[in-house]
């Protein structure tokens, strides 16, 4: 079936929509993003990503294309153009068109695109578990705001998929920030550890969903960054995302990660989020 994308006002053929050459967000990735896991139809934690993109954008002055209710009617709509149950939905706001240059448009006039594709959620293939490589974090200063500047990410993916891996855990002064599409967790001792809120890791929604699901279950997380060595002999690690919920990482840079298999914490977890996504099971 073919796909229908949004693009300010215009429902399209995805194959055959463009966007202006000289919207900014080609030009300077002067624009911001989210990515929402639709399951079963439904669209899980809405509120937080409308809420996230919100303060992304007020992070870069960047204007609101629409309210959140015109923003949900549009999403709606791309839900039932597109008649997919489950499937990744894209969405990105930027400062619009304007001759080149850098500093913003005297009257910026946001754009808003959409998209949505087809996915699996809880794909069966990641739940044996994955490898993790490292790497530098070569990212900017303002990591919280989920802006499509992704050159380092995508460099750190990159050097993952050459390594076999499927994730590249990122390393700022000696500590693992993130992954470069994904929260980072690792538990040692029966304590799960993450690293805490601040400009060089983004909020993850999976990742608050996961704090308010451990502290209602009484499962200790503390929001301490770790080493690469605290990662390396860690007793289990995991990585979230919208894209792939709860993954659990059973090799590190070459190494078994405890036994070579999802640990107990872990596969706890990925249930607790299941039931989050789906309701709990009767
Ligand atoms: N990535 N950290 C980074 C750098 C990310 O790009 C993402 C998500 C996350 C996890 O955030 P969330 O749980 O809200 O998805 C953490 C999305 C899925 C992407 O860029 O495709």
């Amino acid at each position: 079936m073919a796909r229908v994308a949004y693009v300010d006002g215009h429902y399209s053929d995805l194959g055959r929509t463009t966007v202006p050459v000289e919207d900014r967000g080609l030009q300077f990735a002067d624009s911001v993003y989210e990515v929402i896991a639709l399951v079963a139809g439904r669209l899980i934690d809405l509120e937080l990503h409308l809420a996230r993109l919100s303060r992304s954008r007020e992070g870069l002055g960047l204007p609101a294309p629409m309210t959140d209710a015109g923003l949900r009617v549009v999403l709606d709509e791309v839900l039932r153009r597109n008649r997919l149950r489950d499937g990744l939905l894209y969405l990105q706001v930027t400062r619009g068109q304007a001759p080149r240059n850098h500093a913003f448009p005297a009257r910026p006039r946001a754009s808003l695109m959409v998209t949505l594709r087809a996915w699996s959620p809880f794909s069966s293939s990641l739940a044996s578990g994955v490898a993790v490589v490292s790497g530098d974090d070569l990212r900017w200063q303002r990591c919280d705001l989920k802006t499509t500047g992704l050159l380092p990410n995508v460099l750190a993916k990159q050097h993952a998929h050459e390594a076999g891996a499927f994730e590249c855990w990122m390393v700022r002064d000696g500590v693992v920030t993130e992954g470069s599409s994904s929260n980072a967790w690792i538990v040692r001792k029966g304590s799960v550890y993450t690293h805490p809120l601040c400009e060089h890791v983004l909020g993850g929604i999976t990742r608050e969903v996961i704090l308010e699901l451990a502290d209602a279950n009484d499962i200790e997380i503390v929001e301490r960054g770790f080493s690469l060595s605290e990662a390396g002999t860690a007793d289990e690690a995991f990585l979230t995302s919208t894209s792939s919920f709860v993954v659990p990482v059973v090799n590190f840079d070459g190494t078994d990660v405890g036994t070579g298999t999802p640990g107990p914490v872990t596969c706890r977890i990925r249930e607790l989020y299941r039931d989050h996504v789906y309701g709990p099971a009767s």
